[in-house]
C-alpha cells in the first residue's frame, strides 16, 4: 500500500463497468516506482453521470482522470477544451485538470504507436496498412497511423457504414476494404473484439506472409488467438496490452509531468491479468 497523508493526490478511472480495469494496478505501480505522493482508484460512474462526476473531480481537485467506456463521448462533450485529436475522434480518455479548465485528450492512438515502434520497431510513415473495426479503438488507430504517414489505411468491419466513417478519418489516404486488403497490407491491425475469450480469429491468418506485423488490441487470453496463429507464420505480432500500457504512460506524463516507467506498467498489468480479481 502507498504511504497517504493529507498531501496526497488522487487520480482515478470513470467507466462502467469497471471492476475489471487495470488502469489502478498500472497507475499505482508507476506512482509507486517515481516515488510520487499520488494514489489512483476506480469508480463506477453509470451511464449519464459523467457531468456529475466531472463536477466531483473539480470540487475535490483530483489530480487526472482517466475515462473509460460509455463516457468517452460524453466527456468530450463536456471539457472546456479538447485537443485535436479528442475534437476528431469525438471521444475523450484522459483528463488533465488546468488552470484554464479541463482538457480532454485521447491518448489510445499515440499509445498504439509507441506499443508497435518499442515492441517491433515498425515505422508507419510510408507503409500499407489495414485495420479491422470500427469501434473507438479503431477510429484513433486509423487516425494515429494516418497520422504518422501510413501511404494508406483500409478498414474492414462488418458494419460497412461505420467503416466510412472510421476510414474518413484518414483523409486521403483512407478507404473501405475487404478482407482481400489483409494479404496486400505491411501492417494489419484487430482492432475488433473478436478474440476476446471467444478463442476466434478475426480473419483466415492463412492470408499472412512473412515480412508483415500484426497487431491485436486484443490482449486476454494471452497470447490471443490472433497473435498465436500469427507468430505460427513466423509473422511478427503483438497484442492489446502494450497499448493499455503506452496510453496509460501518456496520462501519467500529462498529469505528473514524470517519465513514465513504462517496464514497471507493464510489470504490474501483466500480474494484475493473472489475478484472481481479474
Ligand atoms: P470499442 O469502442 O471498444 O472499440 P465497439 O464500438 O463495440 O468497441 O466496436 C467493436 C468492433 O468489433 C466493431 O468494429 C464491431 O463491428 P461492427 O461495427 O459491425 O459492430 C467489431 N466486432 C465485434 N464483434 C464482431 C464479430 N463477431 N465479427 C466481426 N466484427 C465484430
Amino acid at each position: 500500500m502507498p504511504r497517504l497523508s493529507g498531501t496526497t493526490r488522487l487520480a482515478a478511472v470513470i467507466g462502467a463497468p469497471i471492476r475489471h480495469s487495470l488502469s489502478p494496478a498500472i497507475f499505482n505501480a508507476a506512482f509507486e516506482c517515481c516515488e510520487l505522493d499520488w494514489v489512483y482508484l476506480a469508480f463506477e460512474v453509470p451511464e449519464g453521470e459523467a457531468r456529475a462526476a466531472l463536477e466531483a473531480v473539480r470540487a475535490l481537485g483530483i489530480g487526472g482522470l482517466s475515462v473509460t467506456m460509455p463516457h468517452k463521448d460524453a466527456v468530450a462533450e463536456l471539457v472546456e477544451h479538447c485537443t485535436p485529436e479528442a475534437a476528431a475522434l469525438h471521444a475523450v480518455n484522459c483528463v488533465v485538470p488546468t488552470g484554464d479548465g479541463f482538457v480532454g485528450e485521447n491518448t489510445d492512438g499515440p499509445g498504439f504507436l509507441d506499443s508497435l515502434r518499442a515492441e517491433t520497431g515498425f515505422d508507419v510513415a510510408g507503409r500499407r496498412t489495414v485495420v479491422l473495426g470500427a469501434g473507438g479503438a479503431a477510429r484513433a488507430i486509423v487516425l494515429a497511423l494516418s497520422r504518422a504517414g501510413a501511404s494508406e489505411v483500409s478498414v474492414v468491419n462488418r458494419t460497412p457504414e461505420r467503416a466510412e466513417t472510421a476510414a474518413a478519418l484518414a483523409g486521403p489516404v483512407g478507404r473501405v476494404s475487404t478482407g482481400d486488403a489483409i494479404g496486400q497490407a505491411d501492417l494489419v491491425v484487430n482492432a475488433t473484439s473478436v478474440g476476446m475469450g471467444d478463442g476466434r480469429l478475426p480473419f483466415d491468418p492463412a492470408m499472412l506472409t512473412a515480412g508483415q506485423v500484426v497487431a491485436d488490441i486484443v490482449y486476454h487470453p494471452s497470447p490471443t488467438p490472433l497473435v498465436a496463429a500469427a507468430l505460427d507464420r513466423g509473422v511478427v505480432a503483438v497484442d492489446g496490452l502494450g497499448m493499455l500500457v503506452h496510453q496509460a504512460a501518456h496520462a501519467f506524463r500529462l498529469w505528473t509531468g514524470v517519465e513514465p516507467p513504462i517496464e514497471v506498467m507493464t510489470t504490474a498489468a501483466r500480474a494484475a491479468l493473472v489475478s484472481p480479481e481479474f
